[in-house]
């Protein structure tokens, strides 16, 4: 019996991470140097010149982290595996240390009762490819193919979930186009390509994984973010719906009609290669399910000097904001959920990101750390989550951002979103209130979100 306020049984509650922001040792056993090394350690690109050498030591702390997994309650853990520890060159040799390390995790997970979810791509690609050019190299989405092949082969017969692309949107606009994510470009005529090739590699890595017959779910991890626009006028109108389709609707138009949204040459004007509408029938493949990676919704002006046209504006006067300065708008999630299913039909949905980072009090000598802010961020979220499930969304499962504390990539150990603080100095974890609330919310299936918060302390 599901009561009225809990989530239905089998829902998988987790948590998620991704490898160069946990992990460190980036070159141990053989890894190879990853686009994020190397953007990393190019002065300049991050705060403080931070990289991912260290990050949370997860690489050699993986066993104490699960044991944290299991006091957190947690029933399914979202990590990522890195490119280049598994083909440290991009192509040919598999490095099987590498690989050892994300089996000795699996099986780990899978002794502690917590499934694993692995997403093949968050965004490190091994260096060597991207000497190549990378996503913009027509070849790219068979190199991703011969990688998934061997992380299937690897670890498919314990790993029943799988994602292909974390953020694809993210990787072109802020890697390509805006230049502040690793690779570090700063082209328009590039962006189109690569979310093309990354497209046909999620198309070629779902293909391959049903050709293996191994029985688990695989998909793909969006970031969706509703737009408003800042005035009713038409120019801020046109300007919100020209952002939709580029942010929101950019991945998923091709992966579940074979074709681009109509916006998008406009948008790019003659930087848009007529080839990918030719070939953007390759990329319809059905998946399991589409993860959702849920934040904030954004707010949008009109201006024909920016870029694309339009520009973001500061949430309204008043509005809860995280320390991204992303506004806490829980409403955007269920939005986001009824706009998915209005547009793409009855395909499952995972919540495999949400949740905000908040400066934090530091932790102090005992055992607890008071974080109201994201208690009441995860408490806002996942009541317009049950809300929206109870008007027809089929969520299969929510992973909270992130497990961990760890590096943000260019705003480096600057933003806080674990569940659990690290001390980056000492590597002491320190589980938050907002990890105990979670807790509680796992173990009552949701019920625990209609009694009062915890008081602090
Ligand atoms: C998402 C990324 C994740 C993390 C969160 C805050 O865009 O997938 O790695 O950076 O934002």
């Amino acid at each position: 019996m599901t009561g009225a306020g809990e989530f239905p049984k089998g829902f998988l509650w987790g948590a998620a991470t991704s490898a160069y922001q946990i992990e460190g040792s980036p070159l141990a056993d053989g890894a190879g140097i990853g686009v994020w090394h190397r953007f990393a350690h190019t002065p300049g690109n991050t705060l403080g010149g931070a990289t991912g050498d260290i990050a949370c030591d997860h690489y050699r702390r993986w066993a104490g982290d699960i044991a944290l997994m299991r006091e957190l309650g947690l029933q399914a853990y979202r990590f990522s595996l890195a490119w280049p520890r598994i083909v440290p060159e991009g192509r040919g040799g598999i490095n099987r240390a590498g690989i050892g390390f994300y089996d000795r995790l699996v099986d780990g997970l899978l002794g502690a009762g917590i499934e694993p979810v692995v997403t093949l791509y968050h965004w490190d690609m091994p260096a060597a490819l991207d000497d190549r050019g990378g996503w913009l190299n027509p070849d790219s989405p068979g190199w991703f193919a011969e990688y998934a092949a061997a992380a299937f082969a690897a670890l498919g017969d314990r790993v029943r979930w799988w994602a292909t692309l974390n953020e694809p949107w993210v990787v072109m606009d802020a890697g390509y186009l805006f230049g502040v994510n690793a690779p570090g470009h700063r082209n328009r005529y590039e962006a189109p390509l690569v979310s093309h090739h990354m497209l046909l590699a999620h198309a070629e890595a779902v293909r391959l994984y049903r050709s293996r017959g191994q029985g688990g779910r695989i998909g793909i991890v969006v970031n969706l973010e509703p737009k408003d626009p800042a005035t009713a006028g038409e120019e801020d109108r046109a300007a919100a719906a020209r952002d939709d389709a580029y942010n929101n609707r950019y991945h998923l138009d091709p992966v579940f009609f074979g074709r681009y949204p109509d916006e998008l040459p406009g948008i790019f004007g003659d930087a848009w290669p007529a080839r990918v509408e030719d070939e953007a029938a390759r990329i319809r493949e059905p998946v399991d399910f589409v993860g959702v990676n849920y934040y904030t919704r954004r707010i949008v002006r009109h201006d024909p000097d920016a870029m694309l046209g339009w520009r973001p504006v500061p949430p309204p006067a008043g509005s809860a904001t995280m320390a991204t300065g992303w506004e806490v708008h829980p409403a955007g999630l269920a939005r986001t959920l009824a706009e998915l299913r209005a547009r793409y039909g009855a395909v499952p949905i995972v919540i495999t990101e949400n949740g905000g980072a908040f400066p934090d009090p530091p932790s102090g000598p005992g055992d607890t750390l008071d974080d109201p802010l994201r208690v009441s961020c995860y408490r806002e979220h996942l009541i317009a989550l049950r809300g929206e499930m109870a008007r027809g969304a089929d969520v299969r499962g929510y992973f909270a951002w992130s497990l961990l504390d760890n590096f943000e990539w260019s705003s480096g150990y600057s933003l806080r979103f674990g569940l659990v603080h690290v001390d980056h100095e000492t590597q002491r974890r320190t589980i938050k209130a907002s990890g105990r609330y979670y807790r509680e919310i796992i173990r009552t299936r949701g019920a625990a979100l209609d009694w009062p918060v915890p008081a602090a302390g």
